[in-house]
């Protein structure tokens, strides 16, 4: 059976899960969101997944009430410190990508801490995305590209797809294979556009907080069922593989 790579998931409906367990506030949902984080990263290790892009807090949720932002921000803290003995047993190298400096200072204190003492795990790389937007990060890389070219550092033949991706947040690993987005939701809203060019797309109705080792299972095997043709036509792939 083959296995991605790389696997990015939005991980979608925290408030909606809250709503139906008739909680007050949406607050509770990112609180349990956090548990179905840790299942899913201890899983994506054991089965050999080896990088996993989580959708945590988009450019976009800044705008949300600030009692929400502010409860996600404490949560993000909380959980970071509580979770190093999950990452360390389970061998897993945490990253953040986005724009980490409009974090809490607090929050950039610990992911820091947190990625230093889990930089020499190399069985899972888990990645989460904060204040990430994926037309900002396009835009900063073309700025990136287009200063090197204006200061003589680079020719403008050298920009490449192999460039451009350089240039981009996620420089350091493989473009996922598959993206699955939970809660039923049925678009991207703004995440990895460029490295998810040929990924296959799985869309689930299952609620965030509610995410388990089944449901990555049966998103795995419907990965596994689908024929990645990347403009080839499938005689040519079934002719390389016999
Ligand atoms: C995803 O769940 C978590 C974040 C965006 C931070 P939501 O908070 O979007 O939950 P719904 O989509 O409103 O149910
Ligand atoms: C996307 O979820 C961002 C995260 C999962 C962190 P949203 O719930 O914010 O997305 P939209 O706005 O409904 O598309
Ligand atoms: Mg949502």
């Amino acid at each position: 059976m083959s296995l991605p790579t790389h696997i990015a998931i939005i991980m979608d409906g925290n408030g909606r899960w809250a709503k139906q367990q008739g909680f007050r506030t949406r607050i509770r949902g990112h609180e349990v969101g956090v548990e179905a984080l840790r299942r899913t990263a201890q899983s994506c290790a054991e089965l050999g997944v080896k990088y996993l892009t989580v959708y945590a807090f988009s450019e976009e949720n800044w705008a949300r009430p600030k009692a929400e932002v502010n409860a996600l921000m404490r949560i993000l803290v909380s959980s970071l410190s509580k979770e190093m003995p999950t990452l360390m047993k389970n061998g897993i190298k945490l990253q953040a990508i986005g724009k980490l400096d409009l974090l809490p200072k607090s929050a950039q204190r610990e992911l820091q801490e947190v990625k230093d003492a889990t930089a020499g795990n190399s069985t899972l790389v888990l990645t989460l995305a904060l204040s990430y937007g994926s037309r900002q990060e396009i835009l900063q890389a073309t700025k990136t590209l287009a200063r090197e070219v204006q200061l003589g550092q680079r020719s403008l033949d050298s920009i490449d797809e192999t460039a451009f991706g350089q240039a981009l947040y996620t420089h350091s690993m493989p473009d996922p294979d598959l993206v699955i987005r939970t809660s039923g939701e049925q678009r991207i809203s703004n995440y990895l556009l460029w490295q998810i060019s040929y990924a296959e797309l799985i869309f689930m109705p299952v609620l965030w907080p509610d995410f388990s080792r089944e449901h990555l299972e049966e998103a795995l095997s419907q990965y596994a069922a689908r024929e990645r043709r990347m403009g080839k036509t499938s005689e040519q792939l079934n002719e390389k593989s016999t």
